[in-house]
């Protein structure tokens, strides 16, 4: 078929609102000038209402990843411990990165699905000085929501740089990183913030900064050093490299759609439709994968039910209804697949995606009664 049309419900990117896509097809003004200088200015205050931080806050271009290499690369000298809180396939990544800028790593590992112990947390933060912990918020590869509230309780009784990836989280489930305590916060613009990929969104703590710029050694890393961005982030008139204009402009208009929803509001619309995901797929007899109670509102990881190839599926999913849904990430492969649900998301695209996921199982031979999951999901959205 050759219409362009098609519902992308995978965990990021996710859909992106016309208002948004309309910003993007504008000329590109120059990055100095007075239009655009100004758009800056309040993308970033808009950010710094997002993550509730009166501390300072930056957007790179590049995706989540650079974010997660910005917090660790200043954060991180050669020789400095790092607590590594690991439940998941992202949360891995940051022992990989706090190595490649000379950091020694200690791993507190988590079985996949099982949400951080804030009580094993405590006790190796007991245990001997961390510069810093990292952990994930949403790792994406379960659908974990870990309770990085309460492991801010945690890690405000030791020294350690507390810092936290929430970019399967925020704008989707609340992050309150003054309040939490949490020194360096990260996200990506392409997930519930409803922008297009491309940038990376990070705030410091006045404690972070401090280790900044008390630095002994260089930031091992150019581009990422966030020293040469404080002055383009104080005033975006200034220059260190070339921001990217039309993604910049996306993001700004894509804040102010989640400011003008209110932040309360859209936790609520995430809750409400995860929960009516959430039942719909186990009206089906499908199991889901991560810890009751600790399951994320972003997205929902079902694993495949017995005798049914997932990637089939998602091929029929895709092919004949035209619904796009993830596949399983790293170990869980072939076993789950994953549902996004966040940003831009309506009781709309929870209907169609049900009904696809149902239609597509049906004709694999699985048992399903027509409109079960349907009829679930109903129940919730009529909450919303
Ligand atoms: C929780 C989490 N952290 C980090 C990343 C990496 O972000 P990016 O792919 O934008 O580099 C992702 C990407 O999906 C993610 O889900």
């Amino acid at each position: 078929m050759g219409d362009e049309r098609e519902l992308l419900m995978i965990p990021g990117p996710t859909m992106v609102s016309p208002r948004v896509l309309r910003v993007m097809a504008k000329p590109v003004v120059s990055h100095v000038s007075g239009e655009f200088v100004e758009a800056f200015r309040e993308a970033l205050e808009l950010t710094r209402r997002l993550f509730l931080s009166e501390g300072r806050v930056f957007i790179l271009s590049g995706s989540g990843t650079l974010g997660m290499e910005a917090a660790i690369a200043n954060v991180v000298e050669p020789g400095d411990r790092v607590l590594c809180v690991e439940n998941g396939f992202f949360g891995e990544k940051f022992k990989d990165l706090v190595r490649a800028h000379g950091g020694e790593v200690d791993r507190l590992t988590f079985e996949w699905g099982e949400p951080v112990d804030v009580g094993l947390v405590r006790e190796r933060l007991e245990e001997k000085p961390y510069k810093a912990l990292t952990v994930e918020h949403v790792d994406t590869s379960t659908g974990i929501a870990n309770p990085i509230d309460k492991v801010g309780e945690a890690a405000r009784d030791f020294d350690a740089l507390y810092i936290v990836d929430t970019v399967c989280g925020i704008g989707a489930m609340p992050v309150k990183v003054d309040e939490w305590g949490i020194d360096v916060c990260l996200t990506g613009s392409q997930k519930a913030i409803g922008a297009p990929p491309g940038l990376t969104l990070l705030t410091f703590s006045d404690d972070a900064w401090r280790v900044v710029e008390g630095r002994e050694t260089p930031v091992t890393d150019y581009y990422a050093d966030l020293r040469r961005w404080l002055p383009v982030m104080e005033n975006p008139q200034r220059y260190f490299a070339t921001p990217s204009v039309p993604l910049l402009l996306a993001l700004r208009e894509a804040l102010r759609i989640v400011m003008e929803e209110g932040l309360e509001e859209r936790w609520r619309r995430h809750e409400v439709i995860a929960e009516a995901v959430r039942r719909g797929v186990q009206s089906l007899g499908l199991t889901l994968f991560p810890r009751e109670g600790y399951r994320a509102n972003s997205l929902t990881v079902p694993e495949a039910p017995e005798g049914v190839a997932e990637q089939e599926v998602r091929r029929l999913m895709r092919e004949k209804y035209r619904v796009i849904v993830a596949g399983g990430l790293g170990r869980l492969a072939g076993r789950t697949f994953r549902i996004g649900h966040m940003g831009t998301v309506t009781a709309n695209d929870v209907v169609a995606t049900l009904a696809a996921l149902e239609m597509s199982l049906m004709e694999l031979g699985y048992p399903v009664e027509a409109g079960t999951a349907v009829g679930e999901a109903e129940k919730q959205l009529t909450r919303l």
